[in-house]
């Protein structure tokens, strides 16, 4: 039997002013980008350890710095799942179903870590923009908030990688 305040709970469900249904969408694609930005993180994180070649000492750097952010992204965007009444999905099980990034096999040459985590760093920008627009209909401005501040980071954090690799100018 549940107690008085656990009775009251179950009568009086989360009331935020966001309905049921579109809490759970916004959820739904708060998961994968939950999945895709932890599974960028462990992308990250690996190539920080095993880059190699000329460029070690800046990409061993600009990878730390983007994963550390990482990190803290996705205990955000886990809480936020919580906060609108959900359980955030924590496995790699659960995050390999949901997420658009490929894991490597092996070890990648510096420039290919360099354009595999352009290509992922713009995989979490389009899946964050999807979520704006579930965002928008639930008129939830907090999760909006969130996720602008992560597609900022991420279409930031590809300019830097691509910039690693010079580009012929056009006349
Ligand atoms: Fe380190």
């Amino acid at each position: 039997m549940p107690n008085k305040i656990e009775a009251e709970f179950q009568q009086h469900p989360l009331n935020i002013g966001i309905s049921e249904k579109e809490r759970k969408q916004v959820c739904k694609g708060l998961s994968k980008l939950l999945a895709d930005s932890y599974l960028l993180y462990l992308k990250t994180q690996n190539y920080h350890w095993n880059v190699t070649g000329n460029m070690f000492q800046s990409l061993h750097q600009i990878f730390e710095t983007q994963y550390l952010d990482l990190s803290s992204a996705i205990d955000q965007i886990a809480e936020r799942i919580r906060a609108l009444g959900e359980f955030a999905p924590a496995s790699f099980s659960l995050f390999h179903k949901m997420t658009s990034i490929k894991e490597d096999s092996g070890i990648p040459s510096a420039e290919e870590m360099i354009y595999n985590l352009v290509s992922g760093n713009e995989t979490i920008v389009t899946t964050a923009r999807e979520i704006v627009n579930i965002c928008d209909e639930a008129e939830d401005d907090v999760t909006i908030d969130l996720i602008v501040q992560r597609m900022q980071k991420h279409e930031k954090n590809a300019w830097i990688l691509r910039s690693m690799v010079p580009t012929k100018r056009g006349h």
